[in-house]
């Protein structure tokens, strides 16, 4: 068996966070200079169909069979097995890295599945389309998320700029595009720990009890979201600034933003961001500031003065991990 290695990049929302799940459409962009790899390899020590995790980043050295039924790596190991048919490994070893922020809206678990899935299907021969990767990679995102919209898991692994549409029901429509004029963005980390699954809930609440001041808020977002896609299709990326200020209007109205949120985004606004709006769950993870590239450093160095506990820049199309920077508090 030869060592079969797969990485998946990180993501951001663009636009439409939240109003998604709700059938309008969202942007998200994948960012490609903080990846997870998955590499499975033979393992002549081991026992014949016993495959070892590790995973060093959340300190798993496990045997696959001794993990919980709802663990998400061994979920995405099962997932491709029952996908493929087949019942019974050869001894190997899944080792997993991953580069990504935790738990901080950068996609990091949908990147260990998406690459762990791809990883564990090479190693046994098999290449699955893209589809198939995204779809049980969406399986394991319930674990995390309940009932994700499915964003994650398709950005990462088509690892291009989709833009994303819910249905009721049925597979998303996933259209992805390209980006004639790359753009800068500078991402920044509240350091604030916020499960999406409860900013989601808890929204879901509050639409519960008045559907029509947030179908207006939707609304309001995926018309920005279309607009956004219009105006990077143009090639005219720097006009974006004014539609994501006002979807973080928007999604502060939602009940998703947060004092520290609201303070990173103003910051970078006052440093010369073209805009700047939250990306993702919300309530704490990341930020996201559009960019001129000269002011990126400034802007970054902002974010930290502001309370950031870390920030990353890059570049939305124009090839993987251009103009890749990152800076901890
Ligand atoms: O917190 P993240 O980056 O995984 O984004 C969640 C996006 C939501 O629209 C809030 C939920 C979803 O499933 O789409």
């Amino acid at each position: 068996m030869p060592a079969i290695t797969a990485s998946a990049p990180g993501k951001i929302i663009l636009f439409g966070e939240h109003a998604v799940v709700y059938g309008r459409p969202a942007i998200a962009v994948p960012v490609s200079q903080v990846q997870a790899r998955a590499t499975v390899m033979a393992n002549p020590a081991g026992a014949p169909g016993q495959m070892r995790i590790q995973a060093p980043d959340v300190r798993l050295d496990a045997n696959l069979d001794s993990l919980p039924p709802q663990h998400p790596i061994g979920t995405a190991v099962h997932l491709v097995l029952q996908a493929l048919g087949i019942s019974r490994l050869p001894a190997c070893t899944l080792r997993i890295t991953s580069t990504i922020p935790v738990a901080a809206g950068l996609g990091s678990g949908a990147a260990v599945s998406v690459a762990t899935i791809r990883a564990v299907a090479g190693s046994l021969g098999r290449k699955l389309p893209p589809q198939q990767v995204s779809a049980l990679a969406y399986e394991v995102e319930k674990l995390h998320h309940g009932t994700p919209s499915g964003i994650d898991n398709t950005v990462i692994t088509y690892a291009m700029p989709v833009y994303f549409v819910r249905p009721p029901e049925g597979s998303p429509s996933i259209e992805t595009f390209p980006v004639p004029a790359p753009f800068t963005l500078v991402i920044g980390d509240t350091g604030v720990h916020s499960p999406t699954a409860v900013a989601v809930s808890d929204l879901r609440k509050a639409w519960q009890m008045d559907p029509d001041y947030f179908e207006l808020l939707f609304d309001h977002a995926g018309q920005l979201a279309l607009a956004a896609r219009r105006l990077i299709e143009a090639g005219e990326p720097l006009d974006l600034g004014p539609l994501m200020d006002e979807n973080h209007a928007i999604l502060r109205r939602m009940g998703v933003s947060s004092p520290e949120l609201d303070r990173l985004v103003a910051a970078a606004r006052a440093a010369g961001a073209l805009g700047a709006k939250l990306s993702g769950g919300g309530r704490g993870g990341n930020m996201i500031a559009l960019v001129e590239p000269g002011s990126a450093a400034q802007v970054a160095q902002a974010l930290i003065q502001a309370g950031a506990k870390g920030t990353l820049v890059t570049q939305v199309g124009g090839g993987p991990g251009a103009g890749s920077q990152e800076g901890r508090r």
